[in-house]
């Protein structure tokens, strides 16, 4: 099953997994795959943290980390400006419709002494360029950015450290522009991926890629949660699969008991593709917060990354509520169609083996079809 971007990169099995989880990283990149770490409301300190603990425990496997340096933002495609210039940019009438629908659901507020939403309102140009450097100082093997290739400084200090650089496209007409700036690995990221996504299906999407970019490696993105649709991705010619959605309930997630339980309990219907999150179009679980921002009385999502900053906080408090087991209509996470199959709760470990006998035993029985007409 191993590909050449697997024997490039030093895995056994062409996955990988996007995770806010050190513990999945480790477990992913041990069973044979690539652990990615999601560092986007990560500050610095924490950041240092947790790679640290998975140099400790990856058993010298490797590893990647996943910035957020968009390409286009509001203020157009060049560094993002400070957190307080950007902060300026809410309008107030956006402001009031947050805080009337955090008052109208009663989400408690933080305690003063959390601080976490302060990461996510610091998500600027350069803080991500400090998380940059601070991943480049640990063993790291892939550098991935989630909306468009990394800035070309970024992609030669990677080169320069032997890290390849990956990027995550929802259309084949970016492709080709990836390749050129230099981007090493192209996730060609369907629409019923989870976050950010086009809206193209990852059926149509993957082998459009493949063919626009030869020899440049290829990973599957957005409804990849069995082997059987790992092994269809590697027919359509990716050379790996790039996932998130399944490793939200993992044993070894983050994620909080309540939202586990409603991505359990969600079918392949109860996602939808909105603005609500971030400004870009992301998909994530329909509850009442992507539908109060659809309702007629809502003033619409900001560009990116106000969107984000505006709702940074609420999110915060959604999330800190439900860490203390306090569920809200209005919580939701990104999540993608695959979440209709995400219906128990295993280790890492046990999902990922699934994963590689499934892709397996499609394989064989594809070889056996071949075999069946051959001789038929
Ligand atoms: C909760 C969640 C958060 C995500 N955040 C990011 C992110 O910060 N950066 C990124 O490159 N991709 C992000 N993604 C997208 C994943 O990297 C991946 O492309 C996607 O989950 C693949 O589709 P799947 O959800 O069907 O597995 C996120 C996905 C989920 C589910």
């Amino acid at each position: 099953m191993k590909t050449p971007l697997c024997d490039r990169l030093g895995m056994t099995v062409p996955l990988f997994a996007f995770t806010r989880s050190p513990r999945v990283v480790v477990e992913v990149s041990r069973a044979g795959g690539m652990g990615v770490l999601g560092v986007i409301a990560t500050d610095a300190a924490t950041l240092e943290a947790d790679l640290d603990w998975i140099d400790a425990h990856i058993d010298g496997k490797p590893y990647g980390v996943d910035v957020v340096i968009p390409a286009q933002h509001v203020s157009g495609s060049g560094p993002m400006g400070s957190s307080e210039d950007l902060a300026a940019l809410l309008p107030p009438e956006h402001v009031r419709f947050v805080d009337g629908l955090l008052a109208r659901y009663g989400v408690p507020p933080l305690p003063p002494e959390v601080t976490a939403h302060e990461a996510l309102k610091a998500w600027t140009d350069a803080a991500s360029r400090d998380q940059v450097e601070i991943a480049l100082r640990h063993p790291i093997k892939l550098l991935a950015n989630a909306l468009g290739p990394p800035p070309p400084d970024v992609i030669t200090r990677c080169h320069d450290r032997g890290v390849l650089v990956a990027a995550l496209i929802g259309s084949a007409r970016h492709a080709a522009k990836q390749k050129e700036a230099g981007v090493d690995v192209i996730v060609a990221q369907g629409t019923e991926a989870g976050g950010h996504c086009g809206e193209i299906s990852t059926f149509v999407l993957v082998p459009e890629v493949v063919d626009a970019v030869g020899d440049t490696a290829v990973l599957a993105a957005g409804g990849v949660g069995t082997g059987r649709q790992m092994a269809a991705a590697l027919a359509l010619g990716a050379q790996g699969v790039w996932t998130g959605s399944i490793w939200l309930i993992v044993a070894e997630a983050l994620t909080p008991p309540i939202l586990r339980d409603k991505l359990l309990a969600a079918t392949s219907a109860d996602t939808v593709r909105s603005r609500a999150i971030s400004g870009k179009p992301a998909r994530q679980l329909k509850t009442a917060w992507s539908d109060s921002w659809d309702d007629r009385a809502s003033p619409g999502p900001l560009p990116m990354p106000l969107q984000f900053m505006l709702t940074a906080e609420a999110v915060a408090r959604l999330y800190h509520a439900a860490e203390r087991g306090l569920d809200n209509p209005l919580l939701t996470s990104p999540v993608g169609q695959i979440v209709g199959a995400m219906n128990e709760v295993r280790t890492t470990a046990e999902v990922m083996a699934d994963l590689v006998a499934g892709c397996d035993a499609a394989i064989r029985r594809l070889n056996a079809l071949g075999t069946a007409r051959a001789t038929g």
